[in-house]
């Protein structure tokens, strides 16, 4: 399929005072949820519609949304209330994209959601917004406090016999929290402790309940969709990977920042033409496509396509599509030695491989960083990481850090085991002295 140009997540993003109601009515907001409920519309076909278009989650994982919405029991048979959970804790390193949804269009995501909580049948959504996301927060609140006195959110929304409540909910900082039974967890109060599966948040989920969980971005889409129809959204993106997605891109690149791009585009034209090349006149020397849970691929991966099946063919993941990369000054070990500080201090501990796994990757890449490693530590890390994952666990966490484990061993064991012979980064960094972005030079 030929990637469209044409873009409509961040279009009204640039309009002012686009966080408000009276914007996003200008832009057509809350036209599709209106049209629903005013023709009655069965849920099914709602379903059905974002079965048609393909859409899969934006969360990560990539599962199809449509076929996600359709685990929900029938309430004729299973008459327990049922919720929705919106993920909005954004926690993956690299990636800011549900950021600027929160904070400048607040109404698209209200709408996601009621069209959503409609289709499952939810007569409340929960939204866990990540702790840091102050102005986020607070523009998503004055929305939604907007959108409820409109008659839009509560009772009998948009003058119809249908009521549903939406509620916010401030995340503390753990990335565990992201993980949705861990997300579940921590909005009922307890420790973020991730949930085994199953049974599934379709069947137990919030409070014991039938529940979805859906990321920002995706439940953004949904309007879109059931305005423009899933045909119009398949002429977007590839034909597994259908629609545009929201690329965060940073890193060694001239501009680095949030683009719209269709599914599908080479991570070429993304560094290239989107970014504005490596920066500083520098070469590519590695990239992580979809932030630091996806593997770390080579230079020459570059024409690699951004999506689901691209991205594993290359040996790697789409993930959440945040673009990371690293020009040929950076040191492969030096980038995995802090992503993997980052996996040993969020994980959660309920699962030992996770626990003590994470915790021995952080150490063997300090070691090998500091020129204490061993030739054995590159073989060492990569049976560690198999020890870990994957489906060894209770949750993906212990995956995130085996994943760019493997692929580092993978992808640049030549830059490893120089460090294990010479008893130093072969690059020598002062990492005291890191290369700083000029404030100026902050792209979008
Ligand atoms: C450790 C961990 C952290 C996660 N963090 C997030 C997150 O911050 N935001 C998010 O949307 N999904 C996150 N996920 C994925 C969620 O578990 C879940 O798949 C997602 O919210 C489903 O939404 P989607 O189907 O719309 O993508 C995380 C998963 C794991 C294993």
């Amino acid at each position: 399929m030929i990637p469209a140009n044409e873009t409509y997540l961040l279009n009204r993003v640039q309009n002012k005072g686009s966080e408000t109601l009276a914007s996003y009515r200008e832009h057509g907001g809350y036209v599709a949820i209106e049209k629903i409920l005013k023709e009655n519309t069965p849920f099914d076909q709602v379903i059905e519609e974002l079965k048609d278009s393909g859409l899969r989650g934006r969360g990560g994982a990539g599962f199809p949304t449509g076929l996600k919405f359709s685990f929900m029991p029938d309430p004729e048979k299973d008459p327990r209330p049922r919720y929705l959970a919106v993920n909005a804790d954004e926690s993956e390193p690299g990636t800011c994209k549900d950021r600027i949804l929160l904070r400048e269009d607040p109404h698209g995501l209200i709408e996601g959601i009621l069209i959503a909580c409609r289709a499952i049948r939810a007569e409340a959504a929960y939204i866990y917004v990540r702790g840091e996301y102050r102005k986020e927060y607070n523009n998503l609140f004055a929305a939604l406090a907007e959108a409820r006195a409109a008659g839009l959110v509560g009772k009998n929304i948009a003058g119809s016999d249908w009521s549903c409540e939406i509620w916010m909910h401030k995340g503390a900082g753990a990335y565990i929290c992201g993980e949705e039974t861990g997300l579940m967890e921590s909005l009922e109060g307890k420790r973020g402790h991730p949930r085994p599966k199953p049974p599934f948040p379709a069947g137990f989920g919030l409070w014991g309940q039938p529940t979805t969980v859906s990321n920002v971005e995706t439940l953004f889409n949904v309007p879109f969709i059931l305005n423009r129809g899933a045909r119009w959204f398949r002429t977007m993106g590839t034909e597994k990977s259908p629609g545009n997605i929201l690329c965060g891109i940073s890193g060694h690149v001239e501009r680095p920042g949030v683009y719209e791009v269709p599914l599908g585009i080479s991570t070429r034209t993304l560094i290239e033409e989107y970014a504005g090349g490596v920066w500083k006149g520098r070469k590519l020397k590695a990239f992580f496509p979809g932030g630091s849970s996806t593997g770390l691929l080579p230079a020459s991966a570059i024409d690699t396509p951004m999506d689901h099946d691209g991205m594993k063919d290359a040996g790697s993941m789409l993930g959440t599509a945040a673009l990371m990369v690293l020009d040929e000054t950076a040191c492969t070990v030096r980038a995995m030695e802090v992503v993997a500080r980052f996996y040993d201090h969020e994980s959660c501990g309920q699962c030992s491989q996770c626990r003590e796994g994470t915790q021995w990757l952080y150490q063997i890449f300090r070691r090998l960083e500091n020129g204490q490693g061993r030739v054995e530590d590159v073989e060492l890390l990569d049976s560690l990481a198999h020890g870990m994952a994957p489906g060894k666990t209770i949750c993906a966490l212990a995956d995130a850090a085996a994943i760019p484990t493997h692929a580092i061993v993978k992808n640049f064991k030549d830059e490893m085991m120089e460090h294990a012979t010479l008893g130093r980064c072969p690059l020598s960094h002062d990492h005291s002295t890191k290369e700083k972005r000029e404030p100026a030079e902050a792209g979008a």
